[in-house]
């Protein structure tokens, strides 16, 4: 004969190990991504990252799958959930929408490929699994994505006070005084998982790897690109004054003759001479005009 205790704690057991199967069934298919009028599902995302992204990410997603040793730089890995193109402040989780232009953008000057072949719906679901890989996301809701205020208007002035802010931010330390990515700290920077890592060279003229436009500029040195030593500067700009800086770096990008490098190419004529270099002897003073 079964005594009620034992029937009762039978029924405990049952109950505990079900409470334990239970969540994690529900959670993966439960787990979601929200793009515009889209929903991503992780169900459907998981069988797409095994064709598509695992021979560099990994099943597990760790970022070292079977091509991982031959690319620099590495794969990013989604169980850190650190992430460099973000809408957010730094230190925080990227919106679904970030996640999703970084996917169907790709990174320029690496092997991660675009996507906009895959249609939408498949991005976004996607976006949903990747999002399984890290405990954060269950624990911690994406930042608030920074405000960008309509851009000023391109005058020689914002150019010269970006190219101040340029010497006093320092971005020259690491990027170079004419922004080749050879700065006095290039050769020395690492990133978070201790590889060598060298600063962009605006030169190039390459597609930044978190976009092409002004706006998408604004916000790549106003959020930082996390898990590099490329900082965030939103607490130390004001949005005028990251105006201006958008304005200067594009006069860097000496490959692309921008409207901003003509524009300052014709004052510099005017004014040969007048601008100190920029660099250590400078100090954080000011650009000088
Ligand atoms: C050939 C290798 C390769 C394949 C295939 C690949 N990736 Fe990547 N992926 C990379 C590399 C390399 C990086 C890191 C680039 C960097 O850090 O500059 C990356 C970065 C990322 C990031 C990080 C974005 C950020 O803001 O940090 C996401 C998300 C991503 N990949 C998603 C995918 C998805 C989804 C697929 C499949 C549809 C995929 N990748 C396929 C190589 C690959
Ligand atoms: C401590 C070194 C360091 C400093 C200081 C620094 N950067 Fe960077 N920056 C980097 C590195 C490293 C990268 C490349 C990151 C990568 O490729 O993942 C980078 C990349 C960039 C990019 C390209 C981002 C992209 O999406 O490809 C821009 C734009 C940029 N930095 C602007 C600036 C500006 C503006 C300043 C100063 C206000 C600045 N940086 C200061 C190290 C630095």
């Amino acid at each position: 004969m079964v005594s009620i205790g034992k029937l009762a704690r039978t029924l405990l057991l049952l109950a505990f190990c079900m409470g334990l199967a239970t969540p994690p069934l529900v959670r993966a298919q439960d787990e979601s991504s929200h793009i515009g009028g889209m929903t991503g599902r992780a169900s459907v995302g998981k069988e797409l990252f095994k064709r598509y992204c695992f021979g560099c990410h990994n099943l597990s997603g760790d970022g070292n799958g079977m091509e991982a040793q031959w690319i620099d730089p590495k794969p990013r890995d989604f169980t850190a959930a650190v992430f460099k193109c973000r809408s957010t402040p730094t230190g925080t989780l990227p919106t679904d929408d970030d996640l999703f232009n970084a996917i169907t953008r790709g990174f320029d000057t690496t092997f991660m490929p675009q996507w906009r072949s895959l249609p939408p719906q498949q991005r976004a679901d996607l976006v949903a699994y990747i999002k399984t890989f890290s405990p954060r996301w269950k624990t911690e809701k994406p930042g608030t994505p920074i405000t960008i205020p309509p851009e000023t208007p391109i005058t020689t002035d914002s150019i010269l006070r970006g190219r101040q802010l340029f010497q006093k931010m320092e971005c020259w330390k690491c990027h170079g005084p004419e922004g080749h990515g050879d700065g006095p700290s290039a050769s020395t920077l690492t990133d978070n998982k201790d590889r060598p890592i060298r600063p962009y060279d605006f030169s190039t003229g390459t597609r930044f790897k978190c976009g092409a436009t002004n706006r998408d500029l604004y916000q790549i040195f106003m959020t930082g690109l996390d898990g590099t030593p490329m900082p965030s500067f939103g607490d130390q700009l004001k949005p005028e004054e990251a105006w201006d800086l958008v304005h200067f770096l594009r006069t860097l990008q000496v490959s692309l003759k921008t409207p901003e490098l003509a524009m300052f190419r014709q004052w510099e004529s005017a004014h040969a001479g007048q601008l100190k270099p920029i660099g250590p002897d400078q100090g954080t003073g000011g650009g000088g005009k």
